[in-house]
C-alpha cells in the first residue's frame, strides 16, 4: 500500500526510462542476429528482463550494466526449453513467433495474469504459416513444435503490434515472403529494427511484406517510453509545467497527443531528432483547462496504453466524454476498462464503463481515496496521478506492480 499526499503544484524535467516494446524488441532482435550490439538506455522493468532472461535461457548471451545491454547474438538457438515470461504478453507472443520459425521446440509459460491472456490470436495465424502450436483453450502455456514455415498472406481482424510483430518474426525464417495487414496500423518498432538488422522487408501502408532474412546485430539507443512519459505529461496538464527529455514520439504511439489537442492540453515538442531509426522529442506540457472529447476506434491503437490516463483527464475536464471502440482494453494486464471505471468512480468521479470503453462524466475534480491497482503497473501509475491531482490524496494498493514498465516510478514522482 502507497499513500499519495495531494499537491498543489506539480513542475519539473524528467528523464523517463526506455520504451517498454523498443526494449523487448532490441533484446530478442539482437539475441538471434549475427554479430553483437550495446543495446542504450534500455528499460530494466520486470517485462524486459523477462525477455532477457528467455534470450540468454536460449543460448544468446546478454550481460546488463545497469540501462546498459550487450548481446551477442547467435543464430542457431538452443532446441528445447520451457520459458518464463513473467508477466509479460509481449516476450510471450513475440517469441511464439520468433521461436516457430526457429526449429525450436519449446514451452512458454507465465505469472497468474498472463495465464489468463489470450494466444489463440498468434497461434491461428502463426498455423497459417504451417506452425505447430498449441495453446491450453487459447491461453499459456504455449508449447512450440520445429517444423518448416511457409510464407503466406496474413489478414488480422484486430490491429495489435504483438501480433503483426508475431508473424512477420516467423515471417523472417520462412520460406517465400509472408505479408501481414492490419485494420489500423499498429506500432512499427519491428518493421523498423528488422530493416535495420538488414530484412528483407517493405512497407505499404497497413501492409508489411517480409521474405527470408539473416540479420545482423544493430546497436540501438532506446527512446524514453512515451507511455511512460504520459504520467507527467498529465501531471503538467493537471498541476503545473513538466518537460520530458528525448520521448520517442513515432507518430504509430503518438495517439495521446491527439487526444491533448482534443482535451485541450497546451503541449509542445522540442529539439524533434532521429535516433536508432526512431524519431525523438523533449515534451513540454502546461497547465490547461480540460474539455469533454470523443474518441473512436480509428484512434485507439495509437494510444492504447494511455487510454486509463485519458479516462481520468477525462474526469477532470469539464463536459462529457465518450470513449468507443476499446474493447481490446480488456484483455490487458487486467480488464482496463472495469479498473479504470472503478478507479474514476472510487475517487468521486462519474465514470460508466461500456461494452468497449467509457462514457465519462467531467467534474473538474477529484476527492481522493483508494485505489486498487489490480496489480495493473497503468492502473496503478494513473491512480497515483490521480491522487496527486486530487483534493485529499489516498492511497494505492499493489503500487509496487509499477516495478512492470517503470521501475522508480515513484522517486521519480518524489512521493
Ligand atoms: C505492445 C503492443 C500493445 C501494447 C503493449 C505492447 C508491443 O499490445 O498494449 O503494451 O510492444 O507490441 P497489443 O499488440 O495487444 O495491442
Amino acid at each position: 500500500m502507497r499513500v499519495i499526499k495531494p499537491r498543489t503544484q506539480f513542475e519539473g524535467e524528467f528523464t523517463l526510462p526506455g520504451d517498454k516494446s523498443v526494449t523487448h524488441r532490441a533484446l530478442m532482435l539482437n539475441a538471434v542476429s549475427r554479430g553483437e550490439a550495446i543495446v542504450t538506455n534500455a528499460l530494466t522493468g520486470e517485462d524486459s528482463l523477462s525477455t532477457a532472461r528467455c534470450m540468454r535461457e536460449l543460448g544468446a548471451k546478454i550481460e546488463q550494466d545497469g540501462t546498459t545491454f550487450r548481446v551477442v547474438g547467435r543464430q542457431e538457438l538452443l532446441s528445447e526449453k520451457t520459458l518464463d515470461c513473467g508477466n509479460s504478453a509481449t516476450t510471450m507472443r513475440l517469441l511464439t513467433g520468433l521461436l516457430s520459425g526457429k526449429g525450436v521446440k519449446a514451452k512458454l509459460y507465465g505469472d497468474k495474469s498472463l495465464s489468463s491472456r489470450p494466444m489463440a490470436r498468434v497461434a491461428e495465424p502463426l498455423s497459417l504459416l504451417g506452425a505447430k502450436i498449441k495453446t491450453s483453450s487459447g491461453k499459456p502455456p504455449v508449447e512450440l513444435f520445429p517444423v518448416n514455415l511457409i510464407g503466406v498472406d496474413v489478414r488480422l481482424e484486430i490491429s495489435s503490434a504483438q501480433v503483426k510483430s508475431a508473424v512477420l518474426l516467423a515471417g523472417v525464417s520462412a520460406e517465400g515472403e509472408t505479408r501481414v495487414s492490419e485494420p489500423i496500423k499498429s506500432r512499427d518498432h519491428t518493421e523498423r529494427m528488422l530493416k535495420n538488422m538488414g530484412a528483407d522487408l517493405r512497407v505499404e501502408g497497413n501492409t508489411v511484406t517480409v521474405k527470408k532474412s539473416s540479420l545482423n546485430a544493430v546497436d540501438v539507443e532506446v527512446p524514453a517510453d512515451i507511455s511512460s512519459a504520459t504520467y507527467f505529461m498529465a501531471l503538467g496538464a493537471l498541476k503545473g509545467k513538466t518537460l520530458c527529455k528525448n520521448v520517442g514520439v513515432n507518430a504509430t504511439r503518438t495517439g495521446i497527443l491527439r487526444a491533448f489537442d482534443k482535451l485541450g492540453v497546451k503541449y509542445s515538442l522540442l529539439n524533434r531528432r532521429i535516433c536508432s531509426g526512431e524519431d525523438i522529442a523533449d515534451i513540454l506540457v502546461e497547465k490547461s483547462n480540460l474539455k469533454g472529447i470523443e474518441l473512436d476506434g480509428a484512434d485507439v491503437p495509437s494510444m492504447i496504453d494511455e487510454l486509463p490516463l485519458i479516462a481520468l483527464l477525462c474526469a477532470f475536464a469539464d463536459g462529457e466524454s465518450h470513449i468507443r471502440g476499446a474493447q481490446e482494453l480488456k484483455i490487458k494486464e487486467s480488464d482496463r476498462i472495469s479498473a479504470t471505471a472503478e478507479l474514476i468512480n472510487g475517487l468521486g468521479g462519474a465514470c460508466i464503463p461500456t461494452e468497449d470503453g467509457f462514457i465519462i462524466q467531467g467534474k473538474k475534480t477529484l476527492l481522493g481515496g483508494e485505489v486498487n491497482s489490480r496489480f495493473d503497473h497503468r492502473i496503478a501509475m494513473t491512480g497515483a496521478v490521480a491522487l496527486l491531482a486530487s483534493k485529499n490524496g489516498g492511497v494505492i494498493h499493489g503500487a509496487e506492480s509499477c516495478a512492470v514498465s517503470f521501475p522508480n516510478f515513484f522517486e521519480n514522482l518524489e512521493v
